[in-house]
């Protein structure tokens, strides 16, 4: 399957989950096994060479992260929401495209110096990965590159994460 034809599974939801937002639903592509193989394939390769390790964004950066961390022989650093660690290395607080959030590294999951390739599904305002990259680079690890399926361009995430070499599989 080409990467074009498992991308276009990807679901527009209109006004969820606030009025106004185009919400992007890979459900549709993580339930049909070609394009998600398809697409795991091709988030590997984004992800480089020189990756020691894939950070994950919860939830659905962990569904992608895990397959490819399994692909390409890499671990994963689950990057999560708040309350859900019994053990937290850092903590940040973001804005998200709707409301705020908060992400935590758990302790132990990466190492100073490390290079770190952060995984996750959709790139909008640059947020969350920028909440991640400051984890990553809070450890003493350097975030090496940052592969999203789907980059909504409008939301200017790339330009809030100058510097950051970001690949995503399409941009819209
Ligand atoms: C979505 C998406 C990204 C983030 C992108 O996560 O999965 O992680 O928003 O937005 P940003 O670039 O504006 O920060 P969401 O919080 O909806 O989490 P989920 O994966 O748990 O549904």
């Amino acid at each position: 399957m080409k990467v074009d034809e498992a991308l276009d599974l990807i679901a527009e939801i209109p006004d969820f989950p606030e009025p106004g937002i185009l919400f992007r639903d890979l459900t549709p592509l993580f339930g049909d096994p070609a394009a998600f193989a398809t697409v795991i394939d091709a988030l590997g390769d984004v992800v480089g060479p020189d990756a020691d390790v894939l950070a994950a964004v919860e939830a659905r950066g962990f569904v992608l992260a895990a397959a490819v961390g399994y692909a390409r022989g890499l671990g994963v650093a689950l990057v999560r929401k708040p309350g859900k660690l019994p053990s937290v290395a850092a903590r940040v607080d973001y804005a998200l495209e709707y409301g705020t959030a908060t992400l935590e590294l758990p302790e132990g999951s990466l190492r100073a110096g490390q290079r770190v390739a952060v995984v996750d599904d959709v790139l909008a305002t640059g947020g969350t990965v920028e909440a991640t990259a400051k984890l990553v680079e809070g450890a003493g690890a350097r975030v090496s590159g940052v592969a999203v399926v789907l980059e909504l361009a409008a939301l200017g995430g790339r330009a809030r994460l100058a510097g950051l070499p970001v690949t995503a599989l399409r941009t819209c």
